[in-house]
C-alpha cells in the first residue's frame, strides 16, 4: 500500500475529540490515565480486576495468568463461566424487552428481536443442537447469510460448549469443503439462500457440493428456510431449522465451561496455501471485546450500535455476536450489499433506525465516497454520533470525507487495528480523550502492551522510522493457537524473536507524538476490500488449474479495494498471442472462484514464458509488485535468469 504510506507521511491534522462528544463520554482524561497506569503497575492485576467486574463468572478464578508453557498462555484458568449467559441471560432481569437485533434483509423485510425473544430462540435452538448430537467441544460448521439466525447459531454453540466456525458465505463449495475437514466439524449450518447484491447466494447447493468430498466427520446439516425457492434435501442427513426446534423446550442451562475452553474457531489466511485455524478461548476473548466496547465505542445504554461486517469475519465475531450484546446493547444487522438498491442504502438505513454507532471498513467508504457527497445528504444522519474504522490503513482523503459528511464534524472517527488472532481492537483512540489523525489508529489501549521493534527486537524510538509491529505482553483476548497445529503457531507468531514477543505481521511507525502508522503487512499477505488472502492460496488455485504450470501472484494499490490482485501465470503449453486470451483469463478467473471465492479473483492476469526468478530460483515478488503497480523498475534485474522475459511481464510484449 505505497499510495497510503506517501500521503500519511505528510499528514499532520490533528482533530481534538469534538466538545459535545467529549463532554458527554463515559471515559475522560482522568479515567484514561488511571487504567493506563494500572495497567503498566501491574498487568495481571490489572487484567484480573475488569475480568472479576466485567465478567459473570459460575465459579470464579483464582488465578490470573498462567505463563508456563509459554507462549501457551492461559488467562483465569480455574474459572467457570458460560459465553451465551455473559450475552444475554444476564440481562434479563432488566433487559428482558429491550431490544437486542434490529434486522433489515436486502429486500427490505425488517425485525426487531428482543433479549427476552433472543434468549428463547438461542435456547430452542440450543436444545435442537443436543438432540441432532451435538456435545460439548464438538465443532460445528456456520455457513449462513447476514441474518440473526447466523448469530443465534453461534449463541446456541458457545450455550452448549459446541465449537463453531463460521465460514463467510461468500468462499466457495471448495473452500468450505477444506475448513470442514481441517476442523474435524460434526454438524453443518446453513441456508437454502441468502440475499446479497440482488441475487440470491446458494448456499445449500455450494454446502451439497462440499460435502460430496468431504470426510466422514460431517453428520448432520440443517437448513435454515431464508428464500422462497426449493433445494435438494438429503434424506437422514439434512433437516429443516424449524423442523430441528420442532417440540424443544424454551429453556437450555447454559453450560458452565472453562475460562480456557475453544469458543470458536475462525479460519484465516496466512503466508502459506492453507488458511489456519484461529482458536479463541471463552473468557479471554469475551473480556477483549466487552472492554473494547466501552473504552472504544464508549457504548451506552440506548446506542444502536452498527458494526457493518459479516460474521464471517472476526470483526464479526467480536463486535456483532458477542461485544454489543455481552454490554446488553442493541444491534443492527443489515444481510445485504452496500449498493442495493442504490449507494445510499447505508445512509438510509442509518436514518430508519437511528443508528448511533457506526463500524465499517476503509474500502465501503472509499466506495460510497465515489458515488458523491449528494448521495448521504439526502438522509438524516444526525442519531450517528461516533464512527468507526477497521482491517486496513484508511487513506486521510476518505478519512475526510467520513468526518466532514457523514460525521458532520461532530463524530469522532475510531481507527481500530487488530487482527484475527488479537480478537479485539488493539490500537485505537478512545473517543472522548485521544485526538485523532486522519489515517492513524493512534495509540495502544490500556493493557495491550504494542511497540514497533527493528529486526533485532530492540524497540524503535526514533519518530517515523519503520519497524515490525509486536505485542510484548500476552493479553486476555489473544488467540490460543491453530487449530491441530502447536508448531506452525509458535512458527507463525512468535519464534522470530525467540518467544519473546507476538510478531503480528504488520510493519509499523510512530510519530512525535507516539501514534501508530500502519504500514503494511511483512509477509505475503494481501488485504483486498479489508479480507485477508495470502498469494500463496490463490497460486495454488491457480496452478491447481491444467492449463497452469507456475503463478505468482501480488498486490498492485487499488483505490476502491485497498488492494487488487495481480496474477503472472505461466501456461503448460504456448504464451498467447501477444500475452493476450480473454476466454482463458475469464475461465482462470471464474476457476479461482470456486476455488476461494469471488474476493480472490485476479482483477489482472499476465502471462509469460517464465516467472522472473534469482539463480537460486526465487521468485523476485519485489519486482513483481513494481511491475504490477505500472511504477519504472528500479530493482537490478541482472540477475535474472531470463531478462527478455520482462517485457512480457509488463505486457509490452
Ligand atoms: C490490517 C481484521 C491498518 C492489518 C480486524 C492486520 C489494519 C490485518 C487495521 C488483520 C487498521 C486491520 N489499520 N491496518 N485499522 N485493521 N488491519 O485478521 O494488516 O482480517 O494485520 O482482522 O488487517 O486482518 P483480519
Amino acid at each position: 500500500m505505497t499510495q497510503n504510506i506517501d500521503s500519511v507521511l505528510q499528514e499532520n491534522r490533528l482533530f481534538p475529540p469534538p466538545a459535545d462528544f467529549a463532554s458527554h463520554a463515559s471515559i475522560d482524561e482522568t479515567k484514561l490515565q488511571a487504567l493506563y497506569q494500572q495497567a503498566e503497575d501491574d498487568h495481571e492485576g490489572f487484567w484480573a480486576k475488569l475480568a472479576h467486574e466485567e465478567l459473570s463468572w459460575n465459579r470464579p478464578f483464582s488465578k490470573t495468568l498462567n505463563s508456563d508453557n509459554a507462549p501457551h498462555y492461559r488467562w483465569f484458568e480455574d474459572g467457570e463461566l458460560n459465553v451465551s449467559y455473559n450475552c444475554v441471560d444476564r440481562h434479563l432481569a432488566d433487559k428482558a424487552d429491550k431490544t437486542a437485533i434490529i434486522f433489515e434483509g436486502e429486500q427490505g423485510d425488517t425485525r426487531h428481536i428482543t433479549y427476552a425473544e433472543l434468549h428463547r430462540e438461542i435456547c430452542r435452538f440450543a436444545n435442537g443442537l443436543k438432540r441432532e448430537g451435538v456435545e460439548c467441544g464438538d465443532r460445528v460448521v456456520i455457513y449462513m447469510p447476514m441474518v440473526p439466525e447466523a448469530i443465534i447459531a453461534m449463541q446456541a454453540c458457545a450455550r452448549i460448549g459446541a465449537i463453531h466456525s463460521v465460514v463467510f458465505g461468500g468462499f466457495s463449495a471448495e473452500a468450505l469443503k477444506d475448513r470442514i475437514d481441517d476442523a474435524g466439524a460434526k454438524l453443518l449450518i446453513t441456508a437454502d439462500g441468502g440475499h446479497r447484491g440482488g441475487k440470491l447466494i446458494e448456499l445449500k447447493a455450494a454446502a451439497d457440493k462440499a460435502l460430496d468430498s468431504c470426510g466422514d466427520s460431517l453428520r448432520k446439516v440443517i437448513v435454515l428456510k431464508r428464500s422462497a425457492h426449493d433445494v435438494a434435501m438429503k434424506a437422514g442427513r439434512d433437516i429443516w431449522w424449524s423442523d430441528a426446534i420442532a417440540g424443544v423446550s424454551d429453556e437450555c442451562a447454559p453450560l458452565s465451561v472453562n475460562a480456557e475452553h475453544p469458543l470458536f474457531l475462525l479460519y484465516t489466511s496466512g503466508s502459506t496455501g492453507k488458511p489456519k485455524g484461529i482458536q479463541h478461548s471463552s473468557a479471554g476473548y469475551l473480556l477483549g471485546t466487552v472492554m473494547t466496547m466501552k473504552w472504544v465505542f464508549d457504548h451506552r445504554p440506548d446506542d444502536i450500535y452498527w458494526c457493518t461486517a459479516d460474521v464471517g469475519w472476526i470483526t464479526g465475531h467480536s463486535y456483532v455476536a458477542y461485544g454489543p450484546l455481552a454490554v446488553g446493547g442493541t444491534i443492527m444487522v443489515y444481510e445485504g450489499a452496500p449498493t442495493v438498491p442504490d449507494t445510499g442504502r447505508f445512509w438510509k438505513l442509518c436514518e430508519a433506525h437511528k443508528v448511533t454507532i457506526f463500524y465499517t471498513a476503509p474500502t465501503a467508504i472509499r466506495a460510497l465516497m465515489k458515488s458523491g457527497d449528494e448521495v448521504p445528504s439526502r438522509y438524516d444522519l444526525s442519531s450517528i454520533r461516533l464512527l468507526g474504522t477497521v482491517g486496513e490503513p484508511i487513506n486521510p482523503e476518505a478519512w475526510m470525507w467520513y468526518h466532514e459528511v457523514i460525521g458532520k464534524e461532530r463524530c469522532p472517527i475510531v481507527d481500530t487495528w487488530w487482527q484475527t488472532e488479537t480478537g479485539a481492537n488493539m490500537i485505537a483512540p478512545v473517543p472522548g480523550v485521544i485526538a485523532t489523525k486522519p489515517g492513524s489508529c493512534t495509540r495502544p489501549l490500556p493493557g495491550m502492551a504494542l511497540d514497533v521493534v527493528d529486526t533485532e527486537g530492540n524497540s524503535i524510538t526514533t519518530p517515523d522510522k519503520g519497524g515490525l509491529l509486536v505485542i510484548r505482553k500476552p493479553w486476555p483476548s489473544m488467540l490460543r493457537g491453530i487449530w491441530g497445529d502447536k508448531a506452525r503457531y509458535i512458527e507463525t507468531y512468535w519464534s522470530m524473536f525467540n518467544n519473546r514477543f507476538y510478531v503480528a505481521g504488520d510493519s509499523a511507525r510512530r510519530d512525535r507524538d507516539g501514534y501508530y502508522w500502519i504500514m503494511g503487512r511483512i509477509d505475503d499477505v494481501l488485504n483486498v476490500s479489508g479480507h485477508r488472502l495470502g498469494t500463496m492460496e490463490v497460486e495454488s488455485a491457480l496452478v491447481a488449474h491444467p492449463a497452469v504450470v507456475e503463478a505468482a501472484v501480488v498486490g498492485r494499490p487499488d483505490d476502491i479495494k485497498g488492494e487488487a490482485i495481480f496474477a503472472y501465470v505461466v501456461l503448460k503449453g504456448a504464451r498467447p498471442q501477444g500475452g493476450v486470451d480473454e476466454a482463458l483469463t475469464n475461465e482462470l478467473r471464474n476457476w479461482v472462484g470456486e476455488q476461494i471465492g469471488a474476493i480472490a479473483k485476479p482483477s489482472e492476469i499476465r502471462y509469460a514464458d517464465n516467472l522472473p526468478k534469482t539463480r537460486s530460483g526465487k521468485i523476485m515478488r519485489r519486482l513483481l509488485r513494481t511491475i504490477a503497480s505500472g511504477e519504472a523498475i528500479t530493482q537490478d534485474t541482472s540477475t535474472l535468469e531470463n531478462e527478455a522475459i520482462l517485457l512480457q511481464l509488463q505486457g509490452k510484449e
